[in-house]
């Protein structure tokens, strides 16, 4: 009967403080009083929106509202957002949140008391606790809301880099390099083979993290040229289950062969194209022609007569185009 115990002094204390809004904020603040977690992922730089929504008919008069965004850093209170009695309040507001947090104003009547966040960064990681509380005889809490930022920064793509200026021959060795700044939280690497899309093993792989708190990756990976090289350098953000791909592409033995091709292609092909294009042209003209011919003799007749010798008209412009000398 510890846990009655518990129970009872909490209730107590409750019931004790229910008259002092502010009091009750202090317990919220010792994590005394527990709520549902919410999480929320936001990539650095753009705009977080912290929920806390209250359901219910009920149209709140501004003037009686107090709605409190705070986060607790230590023993510290650190304050997000106020609005009180209509007014939004900057006095007490942290410098960290400066012009940066917007209440939705227009739905406040309704319930919505979530916060947006804008421009967020790394720094902003933090549990942010809303306190919503009215005016009845005295200030009473009537919403809580605890919500969990966590923050991704995926601002740069990774950069895969081979040979500069020398071609490599098959069978000779070559060094790949794969490049990424800045990213957050610490990054999973793999290179992979892309033409059977088996692992490969870097041959080295540097991740450092830099004072702003992100990570960099340098990785290398040594190999032997072979004909086809299809190799992909992949960093994973495990955070918002995202992949960025890099991918190196060489084709050493048909070199030749592509250019060769490329000319094939070029001039019979481009010929074959005009011939195309100019029959698809006479075959519209024609088919035109005899539509516009056949509808005026037989405006008279009925509309399915009408479809039937378009129909032939039709077959009668193929056979003009496939006699005619191309
Ligand atoms: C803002 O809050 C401070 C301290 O609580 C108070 O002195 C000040 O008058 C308030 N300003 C407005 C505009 O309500
Ligand atoms: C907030 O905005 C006001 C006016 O736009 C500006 O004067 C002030 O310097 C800004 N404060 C911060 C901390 O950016
Ligand atoms: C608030 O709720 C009322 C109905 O209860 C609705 O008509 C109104 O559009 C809502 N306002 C906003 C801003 O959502
Ligand atoms: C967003 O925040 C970063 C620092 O976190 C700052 O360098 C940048 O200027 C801010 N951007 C805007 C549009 O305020
Ligand atoms: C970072 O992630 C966001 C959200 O998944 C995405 O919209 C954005 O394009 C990504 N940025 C880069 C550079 O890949
Ligand atoms: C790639 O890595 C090298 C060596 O670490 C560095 O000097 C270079 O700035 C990086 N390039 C990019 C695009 O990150
Ligand atoms: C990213 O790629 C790796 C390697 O192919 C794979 O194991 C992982 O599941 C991928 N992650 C996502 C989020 O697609
Ligand atoms: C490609 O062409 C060059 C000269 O045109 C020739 O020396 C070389 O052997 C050719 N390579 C292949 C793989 O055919």
């Amino acid at each position: 009967y510890v846990y009655a115990y518990a129970c009872i002094i909490i209730i107590l204390l409750l019931s004790f403080v229910f008259s002092s809004g502010h009091l009750l904020l202090f317990l919220f603040a010792l994590g005394f009083v527990s709520t549902e977690e919410e999480n929320v992922i936001s990539t650095a730089g753009s705009t977080a929106e912290l929920s806390c929504i209250y359901t219910s008919v009920e149209k709140f008069k501004l003037n009686k509202l107090r709605v409190y965004w705070q986060i607790q850093n230590g023993s510290k209170l650190i304050v997000v957002h106020t609005f009180v009695s209509g007014y939004e309040n900057q006095s007490e507001q942290s410098r960290d949140f400066r012009n940066r947090t917007r209440l939705f104003k227009d739905k406040l009547e309704n319930g919505t008391f979530s916060l947006l966040l804008l421009n967020v960064s790394l720094r902003d990681e933090h549990t942010y606790r809303c306190i919503v509380q009215k005016k009845e005889n005295v200030f009473k809490v009537i919403h809580k809301a605890v919500v969990a930022l966590k923050v991704a920064v995926n601002n740069s793509l990774p950069v895969l880099s081979g040979p500069v200026g020398t071609r490599p021959s098959i069978g000779e060795d070559m060094t790949l390099s794969c490049n990424y700044s800045q990213g957050y939280p610490k990054p999973n690497v793999y290179w992979i083979n892309g033409t059977d899309n088996s692992f490969l093993h870097p041959s080295s792989l540097n991740i450092t993290q830099d004072t702003d708190g992100t990570y960099s990756v340098f990785s290398t990976l040594k190999m032997k040229a072979t004909s086809n090289i299809k190799i992909e350098c992949i960093i994973e953000n495990e955070l918002l289950q995202q992949n960025l791909t890099a991918i190196y592409l060489e084709d050493i033995t048909n070199s030749n062969a592509t250019k060769d091709s490329l000319i094939d292609l070029n001039k019979p092909g481009a010929q074959a194209g005009s011939v195309v294009a100019i029959a698809v042209v006479l075959v519209g003209l024609v088919v035109l022609t005899c539509w516009l011919w056949k509808r005026k003799s037989f405006h008279r007749e009925s509309y399915t007569d009408v479809q039937q010798n378009e129909d032939g008209g039709q077959c009668n412009a193929q056979r003009i185009i496939l006699s005619s000398p191309i």
